[in-house]
């Protein structure tokens, strides 16, 4: 059940990439990528670099990656003096012009697929099916703000008196800050960078300290595609150092993050503090995501969906599934499916087929997992553990659990990883539910599992979530097909992916002519 919902997907273009044959071939070459790798900051002109750190595998954390060394502030203050002088120029080029080159980027990323897909399972613990996801993704960011691009960036003409002629246009609001978390470290930190590149802007990016390696070679890739060193920079760095020197510079017009809720906040703090002038974020943060499933709902079909959302990518994606709301005619069954279901998932190494679940990014975040295990211990009834053999005992790994629960109120934070709570729910439940979970102040996704249209459409229409999914599973938003985003503590808007993201990353003219 869990791995067909891989093999069945296919990217915006209807494209199925994930074919038997494909994947045999990918993980062979993935097993056989172990060649040292290396990266640094990319800003031309610096002449000093900070400290380096070494990079293992969240698999087994005895096998050595590789290393990267960490921007100074001298690199850091360069990277800002770069990206403000190119703007004019860049802002200058013809939108088709960076379009172009962010096509032929997507071209490349495309025919080297294997190669990232090796990058983000050495690096990130991807299974095989998240990477060739992650690089479709990427993928697909390229070209759709390509085509955002060319479909905004044209004179508007505007009405007007009789002797005048009245236009509104778009350019780069100046330089970006792009910082990007680990969980998507090229698909979110590509298609960042797109946007903010199609808009006109100058960009200085920063991956996620867990993910440099992966994104230094997205940036050196851009640049080989045709992208000018000094119009796009990679700082590497951690987010206290080097996020915050960025994002609390005056020169920085506008900061484009996704993370975690509490990241975004200093970063808005931040840019508050700065005197001159005014900063855009644009922020995408975490979720305390629901399926609720009425007594209507196929049992089968709930389990698969609900099994996917909580355990894909090792549950580290902000959109995954961390509470099922079940009715209790229900309930008992779907439970019972559910742990029968969670013992046949594979925990392992992710750069084998047969694994379903890999490891969790670093021992940070699975003392935070191991914490949550415990206090559900005692708040909690286990329904199951997915087993694990001694293969994971070098790794970070976590074994998929999931707890049944009294009320959404015991969880206090997003807990990201492989972790499902379960809470039944009676017919006249239904508004406290939806309540229950309004008040959790995030809203990012939401699964409906009914087959009654009125219960859908209400709840579709009191959650105050960014994404909902009915009947089927909540993940894996495709670019252009389900803009992606959240709102209140999960982010500002607007979605990735989405017809209203690329203004965001622009300011508009107005010009009047007295002909
Ligand atoms: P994080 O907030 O710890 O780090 C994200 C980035 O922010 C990293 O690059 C980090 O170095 C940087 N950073 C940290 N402190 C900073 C500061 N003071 N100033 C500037 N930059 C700083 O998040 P994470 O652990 O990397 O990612 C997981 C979180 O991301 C989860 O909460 C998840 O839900 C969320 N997420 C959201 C989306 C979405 O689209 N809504 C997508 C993926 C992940
Ligand atoms: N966009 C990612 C998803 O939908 C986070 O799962």
């Amino acid at each position: 059940l869990f791995r067909s919902q891989f093999q069945d997907r296919s990217n915006s273009m209807g494209v199925n990439l994930a074919n038997d044959a494909q994947l045999a071939t990918l993980a062979a070459q993935i097993q056989a990528a172990t060649g040292p790798w290396t990266a640094g900051p990319l800003v031309p002109g610096a002449t000093s670099a900070g400290a380096t750190v070494e990079v293992t595998s969240p698999a087994d954390r005895r096998v050595r990656v590789g290393q990267w060394q960490a921007a100074d502030s001298a690199t850091v203050e360069q990277a800002l003096r770069n990206a403000t002088d190119a703007h004019a120029d860049w802002n200058a080029v013809p939108a088709a012009s960076r379009a172009a080159i962010l096509e032929h980027a997507a071209d490349l990323l495309e025919s080297r697929t294997p190669d990232y897909i090796a990058m983000c399972t050495r690096e990130a613990g991807k299974t095989i099916p998240d990477g060739v996801a992650e690089v479709r993704e990427a993928v697909d960011f390229l070209r759709y703000y390509a085509a955002e691009a060319r479909r905004l960036f044209v004179v508007e003409a505007l009405p007007g008196p009789t002797g005048e002629s009245n236009s509104l246009q778009l350019s780069g609001r100046g330089v970006f800050v792009c910082i990007s978390p680990w969980n998507f470290p090229l698909a979110i930190f590509a298609g960042q960078i797109a946007a903010a590149l199609a808009a006109g802007n100058t960009v200085i990016a920063k991956a996620a300290e867990q993910t440099t390696l992966v994104g230094h070679a997205a940036v050196k890739l851009l640049h080989e595609a045709g992208v000018p060193a000094h119009v796009l920079q990679y700082v590497p760095g951690d987010g206290a150092s080097v996020g915050a020197a960025l994002t609390a510079d005056p020169r920085v017009a506008g900061v484009v993050f996704t993370g975690s809720n509490a990241t975004a906040l200093a970063i808005n703090r931040a840019l508050a503090a700065r005197d001159g002038a005014i900063g855009t974020l644009i922020a995408e943060t975490g979720g305390q995501n629901a399926l609720i499933a009425d007594s209507s709902a196929l049992p089968e079909q709930l389990v698969k969906d609900a099994l996917g959302s909580a355990f894909t990518s090792a549950g580290q994606r902000c959109s995954a599934a961390r509470v099922l709301f079940v009715q209790d005619d229900i309930a008992d069954k779907v439970i019972g499916m559910l742990a029968g279901a969670m013992q046949e998932l594979t925990v392992g190494d992710p750069a084998l087929l047969s694994t379903d679940v890999g490891p969790v990014i670093d021992a940070d975040a699975l003392r935070m997992l191991d914490a949550h295990a415990e206090r559900m211990a005692s708040e909690a009834r286990l329904i199951a553990t997915t087993p694990v053999g001694p293969e994971v005992a070098h790794g970070t790994f976590f074994a998929p659990r999931a707890w049944e629960l009294q009320s959404l109120t015991q969880l206090q934070r997003e807990n990201f990883g492989p972790a499902l709570h379960v809470i039944r729910w009676k017919a006249d439940q239904l508004d406290a539910v939806i309540d229950a979970i309004n008040n959790t102040g995030y809203g990012l996704t939401l699964g409906i599992h009914s087959r009654i249209d009125e219960t859908v459409e209400k709840i579709s229409a009191r959650a105050r979530v960014g994404n909902v999914y009915v009947n089927r599973n909540q993940i894996g938003a495709v670019v252009g097909v389900q803009p992606f985003g959240g709102q209140r503590l999960s982010g500002t808007g607007p979605k990735a992916g989405g017809s209203h993201y690329l203004p965001r990353f622009t300011t508009e003219k107005t010009v009047t002519i007295n002909t």
